[in-house]
């Protein structure tokens, strides 16, 4: 048996246990900490993922940590605005002309000074606690951020037959993407662009110009593009913004020549103003023509019509649209938690082919079949259930819970759940769900109002079964979708079934399409609501309060209960309702 720990120290802190080539447990920090975007050492994640896999500390083969240069000591992400690099880099795109700034010899010093002191660091704060768990630091290596992403985005997938990977972020290691291939047990990276040029940076950029939170806020960015569509003076704004970053040759560059914050002052100084939707647009339309350009004329050089991403920029689903649109790839395939969340699992890969490779033994890395892989808490459910205060709510235990829960659903309840091993990445995918039913358009005010407290403009989610999803779909390839990553146009004929899921600008949606074989539970629930209302979909959004992360343990859901006007909880075989 080999067994591996993956772990990183990025924006999302996080751990995981590879066994045998299957990820066997992998949470982020955030989730036990309570801390939303909790980055840096993952210290009760390294423990938690140890208990799940069932497996000793001693058992542990090798530990894989993602990242060489930028690993977070804080558990504020945007301390990334205030960093050491961020601050030379920002001051020196002022004085330095781009063709210095992106000089390999540059980077390779900034990679030597960066892994040198961050690897000093990791050791001295972080020794002592390897030690007390019983594992030996001399069992520690440290792995390339974006061969991490690659890493998921090929060993993850389905295929072991030829794929072209890229990868697409702010910055990680010096490089905001890679692009390689896979074929069998290997990977090779074929092109590497510098951090200079990140999309990631223009777009976390704009967002923090129109008054948003960097490397946290840019999917708000990405809802709000549509209502600056069709507007005069939004595509003067995307005229400046084409000018500054975009399509070259067979990769992108930056075309203005700043970074970091210098850019976001160039933004000041040439922006004019616009309204913040109006920057949205042009800097949404900027990503997705730069993203679908790389990728179609990479697949043209290398003659590869299979692609795999990862990255947090492919969390950008309006852009993974465009690309099929425009690369039409033969398949395709994302990685689930495509940013930085993927760091951790991605050095496990990593750790585990080195290993084995060591060892002169087969890598077989087994794809994905999904991203259940928090704790089971059925212990914890009977607990919170003994503790509940009965003159508060009403407990109905019932082996036919997902029928009462359909039944609720199609009464237009709206009904949370929080059943079985949590979600790994930032997609509730039934586990720890808030369900709603589509059809009526008013329910996203009332989620809004009662609980979710998001942004007016911001669009929910929809699971679809999987048997109805040509009925709502403009899917001609016929992709999955099973983890709410890709963007696809609505049919306008059953558009009224799915309107409260669907983005009301565009009317597209980022659904997961649901197997059984995915959640069998979750699949009775939505099949036996199809079968109640003729409805094939369910609006799904995570269950957890605005500004906290996503629920872990039945407290934290009965929390939510108490903190907002939610009305009805499934845990596990109970459901809980509120006494009115
Ligand atoms: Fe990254």
């Amino acid at each position: 048996m080999t067994i591996v720990l993956g772990i990183s120290l990025s924006h999302y802190g996080s751990a995981c246990i590879i066994v045998d080539g299957e990820v066997k447990a992998a949470v982020l920090e955030e989730r036990l900490s309570r801390r939303k975007f909790d980055a840096g050492f993952p210290a009760l994640s390294i423990r938690k993922v140890i208990a799940v896999a069932g497996i000793e500390p001693g058992d542990i083969d090798h530990v894989a940590v993602g990242t060489m240069c930028e690993q977070f000591d804080s558990n504020l992400a945007q301390d990334h605005e205030y960093r050491l690099a961020t601050r030379l880099l920002s001051g020196a795109a002022y004085f330095v002309p781009l063709r210095i700034l992106e000089t390999a010899w540059l980077r390779k010093v900034y990679r030597a000074i960066f892994y040198t002191y961050n690897r000093w660091q990791f050791f001295r704060k972080n020794t002592s606690y390897f030690l007390d768990l019983g594992i030996s630091p001399a069992k520690i290596k440290f792995y390339d951020h974006h061969t991490c992403h690659a890493a998921t985005a090929y060993f993850a997938s389905p295929w072991r037959d030829k794929v072209l990977f890229f990868t697409a972020d702010g910055n990680g290691d010096g490089y905001c993407s890679y692009v390689g291939l896979g074929e069998g047990d290997r990977l090779e990276t074929k092109q590497a662009i510098s951090s200079i040029h990140s999309l990631g940076g223009l777009y976390s950029r704009a967002t923090r110009f129109i008054g948003m939170k960097p490397w946290q806020d840019e999917y708000k960015v990405m809802g709000l593009a549509p209502w600056g569509e069709r507007k005069k003076a939004a595509e003067e704004v995307y005229r400046k913004i084409k000018r500054m970053w975009g399509p070259h040759g067979s990769t992108y560059r930056n075309f203005c020549g700043y970074a970091c914050n210098s850019l976001l002052a160039h933004m000041n100084r040439t922006l004019n103003n616009p309204r913040f939707d109006y920057v949205a647009y042009a800097v949404q339309r900027v990503l997705e023509e730069t993203l679908s350009e790389w990728i179609t004329k990479t697949m043209a050089h290398f003659q590869v019509r299979k692609i795999a991403l990862s990255g947090g920029i492919f969390y950008n689903i309006k852009a993974n649209k465009k690309i099929v649109e425009q690369a039409q790839p033969e398949d395709i395939f994302i990685f689930p938690a495509a940013g930085d969340e993927s760091i951790s699992i991605g050095a496990g890969y990593l750790g585990y082919a080195d290993l084995r490779r060591q060892q002169g033994l087969s890598i077989d890395l087994k794809p994905i079949t999904h991203y259940y892989w928090g704790e089971e808490i059925e212990t914890e459910i009977e607990k919170t259930i003994a503790g509940l205060d009965t003159t508060r709510f009403e407990i109905v235990k019932s082996d036919a819970i997902n029928d009462l829960a359909a039944d609720l659903l199609a009464r237009n309840q709206i009904v949370a759940v929080c059943s079985s091993r949590m979600e790994y990445g930032p997609r509730a995918l039934g586990n720890r769900s808030i369900l709603a039913n589509p059809s009526d358009v008013r329910n996203i005010e009332r989620l809004n109002n009662t609980i979710k407290r998001r942004d007016f403009w911001m669009p929910f989610a929809l699971t679809l079964l999987d048997v109805c999803a040509d009925r709502y779909l403009v899917n001609p390839s016929q992709l999955s979708s099973h983890y709410m990553i890709m963007g696809f146009d609505t049919r306008p004929e059953y558009r009224d079934q799915i309107i409260a899921g669907i983005h009301q600008a565009d009317k597209t949606v980022r659904p997961q399409i649901l197997v059984r074989s995915f959640n069998p539970p979750f699949y009775d629930l939505l099949s036996a609501f199809h079968q109640k209302t003729g409805i094939g979909a369910l609006l799904n959004t995570s269950l957890n309060l605005h500004g906290e992360p996503m629920v872990n343990l039945p407290q934290e859901a009965i929390g939510v209960m108490l903190d907002s006007d939610l009305q009805h909880l499934v845990l596990g075989h109970y459901l809980i309702s509120k006494r009115t």
